[in-house]
């Protein structure tokens, strides 16, 4: 299904005609470190992936929008209006690119007519790589093309998380957009998301490969616990500066953390306010170890990483715990994090090659006896930016 012609075939069968579609994909993406981070002014170091998703898409004559998911096939084609831009709970994936396009409405654009639309994604749904971002991403290069906005990827990327507050009501920061909409083959994105200035750099892992590990928990309360946490650093920032002028927990370093700490009374809050401040850091020093080719301190901060988010942010839960403190057991891992927002989804680890197959055995078989059911395993690849095939 990732061919161009496979995927126009499909169009056909859905749609019936062909004249004049064309084919785009926006990639996932995985954060390597940098967690919680994005909504507090510090740095991320994501990365887009191969996995994505496929864009099949034709105009209209009228205002009319059909949307069909070959991941969803059940549901049939839906349709819609572009007069019809409103969020609804019922129509689930469709809230993604509706949402943009109202988004990109909100900025003054004009959508001079509908489209019929087909994607295919074989990013694993709910496992926290971002599929939505991608699917918001893939939108937003298709208005452009289709209809000449010109709207840079940068600029996409902030229409993507606007349309995420403003449509679907999650608080979320802009890495998961940027890192899809900026992406760059093997390469991860240092992001300074106080300012959104960024660097790539290139992920050299010699004899290793990235997997990720999906722990299959499903994402409930993801969003209302995500925008908890939001508002809890938003208050011992406000708390803070109560007694210091910084814009951002991420104008913190560990030192002047401790220092101050104490103005947050809260002591939950505290412990937010402090992997905030602690991720942040640790990130820059990450990005500093990989250019120095220093995998095992890049890999050692992502532990640490991992051990912050559990017992100061409290986002991992049963699930990412197992995953990551049974590939800390085996040899040849050289870093170990639950990635993405948490409460389910999944982990990303750096492994040997010649250890992958072990650590997919073991760590799977540990999962399944205590979780009781099967986690995923992918070895991943990182892949360029959107793009049109
Ligand atoms: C989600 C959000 C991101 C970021 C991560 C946590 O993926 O969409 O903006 O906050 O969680 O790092």
């Amino acid at each position: 299904m990732k061919d161009k012609s496979t995927l126009v075939k499909k169009f056909e069968k859905v749609y019936g005609d062909i004249t004049g579609v064309r084919v785009f994909f926006a990639p996932g993406r995985v954060n390597l470190i940098g967690e919680h981070t994005d909504y507090n002014g510090g740095h991320v170091f994501p990365c887009a992936l191969t996995l994505g998703t496929y864009a099949v898409v034709k105009k209209r004559k009228d205002r009319k929008l059909r949307f069909y998911s070959v991941n969803f096939s059940k549901l049939g084609i839906l349709e819609s209006s572009l007069d019809e831009l409103t969020p609804c709970k019922e129509d689930g994936w469709l809230n993604y690119p509706k949402g943009v396009m109202w988004a990109v409405e909100q900025k003054g654009y004009k959508i001079p007519c509908g489209i019929d639309l087909m994607v295919f994604g074989d990013i694993p749904s709910g496992s926290g790589l971002s599929s939505s971002a991608s699917i918001e991403i893939v939108t937003g290069v298709i208005l452009n093309a289709l209809f000449g906005f010109g709207i840079s990827n940068q600029d996409l990327a902030l229409i993507g998380q606007y349309a995420e507050h403003n449509f679907n009501g999650v608080n979320c920061g802009i890495m998961d957009q940027f890192a899809i909409a900026m992406g760059k083959k093997d390469c991860a994105i240092f992001l300074d998301t106080a300012d959104l200035s960024y660097e790539y750099a290139p992920v050299k892992l010699k004899d290793a490969k990235i997997i990720i590990s999906s722990s299959n928990k499903r994402r409930g309360l993801s969003s209302s616990k995500y925008n908890e946490r939001r508002e809890e650093c938003e208050m011992a920032l406000s708390e803070i500066q109560a007694g210091m002028g910084i814009n951002t927990l991420g104008d913190l370093d560990e030192a002047l953390f401790e220092q101050v700490k104490m103005a947050i009374r809260d002591e939950d809050r505290r412990k937010r306010a402090k992997h905030a401040v602690y991720e942040n850091q640790r990130t820059i020093k990450a990005v500093h170890a990989l250019k120095n080719n220093d995998i095992e301190l890049f890999g050692k901060l992502m532990n640490e990483s991992h051990i912050s988010l559990r017992d100061d942010y409290e986002v991992t839960g049963e699930e990412l715990d197992t995953l990551v403190q049974e590939a800390w057991k085996v040899d040849g891992v050289i870093g170990s994090r639950m990635t993405g927002a948490g409460f389910g989804g999944c982990t990303v680890s750096i492994v040997k090659n010649n250890m992958v197959d072990e650590f997919i055995k073991r760590v799977g078989t540990a999962y399944k006896e205590k979780i009781g059911y099967s986690a995923k395993f992918y070895v991943v690849e990182i892949g360029s930016g959107p793009f049109e095939l």
